[in-house]
């Protein structure tokens, strides 16, 4: 074999070819600043290269871990440190289990190397499973296409990338325009794909304050980076009955459209409060009581008039990019919960109520004194 006729390829098509978010970060006076990163990490963070770069890589990216330190140390040690299972939060979406890489350049500008693997991609093959099994009914249909769309998507997006290199500001606009569009497509996607996954609920016993202060640190560094959060929680509240990834789904839909209702900036304030006398009649025609409630108040223009009576439904939306999505799924998880949704809503104030049952006794076996929730643990997909 002739090693010499392979042309190797260039750096630049490697960087884009990478089938993993990639960002090259630089230390400017303690912080980490993008700058440059790769089609999938634009795709990763919704964002496109030119709108990351110089921008401070942990403010855009929440990881939890302390990163800062971690730069720091690979770059002392000249060698690449590895965090394993870590939550990452790129605003737009429930944070991602990665498996995250820092390594040094070792260049004299002394730059970084930040790889970021989601470990979504072994939770996503089992999912694909469970699709094509759910083929027959026409959400499964539709999620397995949403699947098979975004794959190729992607190497549109780098091949655009790629081509914009040699041309020329005014051709690199309609390569923009690809790389945009594509995003968006991309977006559209992720969300049928959410609507369309079966999965019963895993529901167990948890820490409902966990998940609201997890959706509550997603938004602020994401799409609700212009608002002011504010809680009134109850300390005592018991665990509901949920499954944590589900209702953390619910929570970051709610805060994105109040977020969304007030571009200009606005207020959102979060409430728990426990409250006997709703119930509802559950799966077996029990019923069911939902005492846990929690509130996300925003100070929006309220709902628009004409949508008001339907905004549960799938594809009603009262914005112009919008699915309409958003709330059908809530409204489908709370449902799979046993649980009841419902919105006061007037010009100045808009306040959805997620209502949630109890964790029911369990009747017989002794309960084990395994783990605790609300304990910060790490949860595989
Ligand atoms: N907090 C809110 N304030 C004002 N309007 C809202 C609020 N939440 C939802 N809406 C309205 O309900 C519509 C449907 O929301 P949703 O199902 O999430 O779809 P989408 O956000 O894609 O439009 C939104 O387009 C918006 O008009
Ligand atoms: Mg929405």
């Amino acid at each position: 074999m002739n090693a010499a006729a392979h042309t190797p390829p260039v750096p630049g098509a490697i960087w884009s070819a990478l089938p993993v978010p990639a960002f090259l970060l630089a230390d400017r006076g303690g912080k980490e600043l993008i700058l440059d990163c790769n089609p999938a990490a634009e795709l990763f963070m919704s964002a496109s290269a030119g709108q990351l770069r110089n921008d401070p890589a942990f403010d855009r990216l929440a990881i939890d871990a302390p990163m800062e330190e971690a730069s720091a140390r690979a770059r002392i040690n000249k060698a690449p440190i590895f965090i394993n299972d870590v939550d990452v939060c790129t605003g737009d979406r429930p944070p991602v289990v990665c498996n995250v890489q820092i390594a040094p350049m070792n260049d004299p500008a002394e730059t970084l190397l930040l790889l970021i693997a989601p470990r979504e991609i072994a939770g996503r093959l089992g999912r694909t499973r469970m699709v094509k099994a759910a083929a027959k009914s026409a959400i499964g249909m539709a999620e397995m296409l949403a699947h098979e769309i975004k794959n190729p998507l992607a190497g549109i997006a780098g091949a655009a990338q790629l081509l914009s290199m040699n041309l020329s500001a005014e051709d690199r606009e309609l390569t923009d325009l690809i790389v945009h569009e594509t995003r968006r497509i991309v977006q559209l996607l992720d969300q049928v794909e959410q609507f369309g996954d079966q999965r019963p609920p895993e529901r167990r016993a948890i820490n409902v304050h966990d998940v609201l202060e997890r959706a509550r640190r997603s938004a602020e560094v994401g799409f609700g980076a212009h608002m002011v959060f504010l809680d009134d929680y109850d300390p005592s509240l018991p665990d509901v009955f949920a499954d944590p990834d589900q209702l953390l789904q619910v929570i970051l839909n709610l805060l994105k459209n109040a977020s969304e209702a007030q571009p200009g900036g606005g207020t959102i304030k979060i409430r728990t409060y426990f409250e006997r006398g709703l119930n509802v009649q559950g799966f077996d025609g029990r019923r069911v009581s939902l005492p846990l409630h929690v509130e996300i108040q925003d100070d929006g223009p309220g709902l628009p008039e004409a949508i008001s009576e339907n905004i549960f439904e799938p594809f009603v939306s009262g914005r112009e990019n919008g699915t309409g999505l958003g709330l059908a799924l809530v409204s489908k998880i709370i449902a799979a919960h046993e649980g009841w949704i419902e919105v006061r809503s007037r010009p100045g104030q808009t306040v959805f109520r997620v209502s949630l049952p109890m964790v029911p006794p369990k009747p017989a076996a002794p309960r084990s004194v395994d783990r605790k929730p609300g304990a910060n643990k790490k949860e595989s997909h």
